[in-house]
């Protein structure tokens, strides 16, 4: 039996690729808020329609080709089955998937979107969505039910919980009644207070569901494979796994704090958030403890290091969220620029650093290589990315804590004490650190990208091709 592995290289290349071009935006957005001047004046450029072509190129299609490059390489390895619907299955997902990626850049450019943050395509681009997202199950599940190997190993479980509730939020937050059969516009079916309810309920649940949970099934695939050891514990896995998604779907109204939304809503959300932090930790501590007895490997290994870094980031995101979902620290944090600080220390540290450990890893394997090109070069990666990420996070919080206390500072009289504008100025100096931040992140995905090219290009071929490895091997069950 051969595994299908050429979409697999395709879902990878575009990763990189993606990759780049979202970090990018990133930058040029960054330098936006930092110099307006570079809206251009026009309306294809301004920040309004950039970010969401910076949103969506960094999460659904730098974090979701890795996400199909890893899942279906992962399914395949740890069940001993070749993917269901083979090659052209695959390759269906691929161009599907990259066609969707394209159709939605293309509407943000022109100003074709619902205004609905992270679910701005219109519904022509979700019923094609829909359409792949089926068959991703379709291929995902029937390898599982065909497998050789009699266990299903944990990250399955992870990557299943994914593509399922995606589905589910996917479709749930975009029923929409079109103006007209040849209308690209549409109207959303549910409106006010319950239409911001299931927008942050979908809102909420892409955070955990495309940013978390299938992130975690890389965690403990390729940790373990990069250590050479056994999953720490693999009781603590399913456990991980269950009352991580039992609990994450409830938490979304701490994105609608002090609105309309009924308090005891609010209060719900935020308890569900604090309680988050238990299986959060719980599986941080799975991901780092599987380094047992194998820690001086970091010295060694940079690509390790990415992946090990990624849990460190991972385990700050999620501490400082349910902190954040407490009421009375939201309404400091809440339109500030400590929520974008958060977000990066988890996108930029967690989603980017798990993914660039599990590209090192795979590109060799898939290409039959002996080792990435360049160790070097992996290491002046980690540096710059994690000195930009220190910039990013820490301009951030500054910026942000200042802006919330400057908004509610009052004079002795009782009247503001700042107006607005003058909170936009002092946050000027933060936005140029954190474009540098930006840059030096750019730098060191561009550096990987010219790596792994090489790697491709000109690395040592691997001999004999790496053979097939059973489940066991990443993790004994019966622990
Ligand atoms: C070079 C790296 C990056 C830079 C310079 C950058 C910069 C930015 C900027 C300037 C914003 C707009 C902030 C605002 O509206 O005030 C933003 C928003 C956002 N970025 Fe990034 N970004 C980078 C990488 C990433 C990555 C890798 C991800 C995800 C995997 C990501 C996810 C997001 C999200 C989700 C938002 C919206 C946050 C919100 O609405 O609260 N970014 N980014
Ligand atoms: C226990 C885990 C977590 C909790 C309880 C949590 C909680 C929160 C809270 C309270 C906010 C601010 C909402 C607001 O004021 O509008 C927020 C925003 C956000 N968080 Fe987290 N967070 C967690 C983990 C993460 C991780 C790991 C990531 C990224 C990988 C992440 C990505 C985001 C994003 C993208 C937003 C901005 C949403 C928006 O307004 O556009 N969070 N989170």
């Amino acid at each position: 039996m051969t595994y299908v592995e050429g979409p697999i290289r395709a879902f990878a290349i575009a990763t990189v690729f993606w990759g780049v071009v979202g970090f990018l935006m990133g930058v040029v957005i960054a330098t936006q808020l930092a110099a307006p001047l570079l809206n251009l004046d026009l309306e294809w450029t301004t920040f309004g329609r950039l970010r969401p072509l910076h949103t969506s190129a960094v999460i659904f299609a730098f974090g979701g080709n890795a996400l199909f490059a890893t899942s279906l390489y992962i399914v395949q390895r740890t069940c001993r089955a070749r993917l269901f619907g083979g090659e052209d299955a695959g390759w269906f997902l691929f161009w599907g998937y990259q066609f969707f990626i394209v159709m939605a850049a293309l509407g943000y450019v022109l100003g074709i979107t619902q205004s609905k943050e992270y679910a701005e395509p219109e519904w022509f681009v979700d019923l094609w969505l829909t359409l792949v997202w089926v068959i991703y199950l379709v291929v995902y599940g029937g390898t599982i039910v065909k497998r050789e190997e009699p266990h299903i190993f944990v990250a399955n479980w992870f990557y299943l919980a994914f593509i399922i509730t995606i589905a589910v939020l996917h479709i749930g937050n975009n029923i929409s009644i079109p103006v007209s059969l040849f209308s690209s516009h549409s109207y959303s079916a549910p409106s006010g207070v319950q239409g911001a309810m299931i927008q942050w309920w979908y809102g909420h649940n892409a955070v955990a569901f495309y940013l978390t949970v299938p992130f975690l099934a890389m965690m403990y695939y390729f940790i373990p494979k990069q250590a050479d050891r056994p999953i720490y514990s693999y009781r603590l896995s399913i456990v991980h796994f269950w009352t991580l998604i039992f609990i994450y779907i409830w938490a979304g109204p701490h994105h609608l704090h002090y609105t309309a939304l009924p308090d005891w809503v609010q209060v719900l959300g935020m308890v569900f958030s604090v309680v988050l932090w238990m299986p959060s930790w719980g599986g941080m501590i799975n991901g780092l403890m599987t380094l047992s007895g194998a820690w001086d490997k970091l010295r060694t290994d940079p690509a390790l290091r990415f992946s090990v870094a990624a849990v460190g980031f991972y385990a700050m995101a999620t501490f400082e969220g349910p902190v954040m979902s407490i009421r009375a620290v939201n309404g400091l944090s809440h339109y500030t620029d400590w929520t974008i600080g958060h977000v990066h220390s988890g996108a930029l540290g967690w989603n980017g650093f798990i993914t660039f450990g599990a590209l090192y890893f795979l590109f060799p394997v898939l290409w039959r290589k002996k080792a990435i090109w360049s160790q070097k070069l992996i290491e002046w990666h980690f540096w710059l990315a994690t000195l930009g990420i220190v910039f990013y996070i820490t301009a951030m919080w500054v910026s942000g804590i200042m802006q919330g206390l400057m908004w509610r500072a009052y004079d002795e009289l009782g009247f503001l004490q700042y107006s607005f504008v003058e909170t936009v100025e002092a946050m000027h100096p933060y936005y140029v650190i954190r474009t540098l931040g930006g840059l030096l992140y750019l730098t060191g995905g561009l550096l990987m990208a010219y790596n792994l090219w090489k790697t491709v290009t000109s690395g040592e071929a691997a001999e004999p091709a790496p053979a097939a490895v059973p489940a066991s091997a990443i993790a004994s069950p019966a622990e």
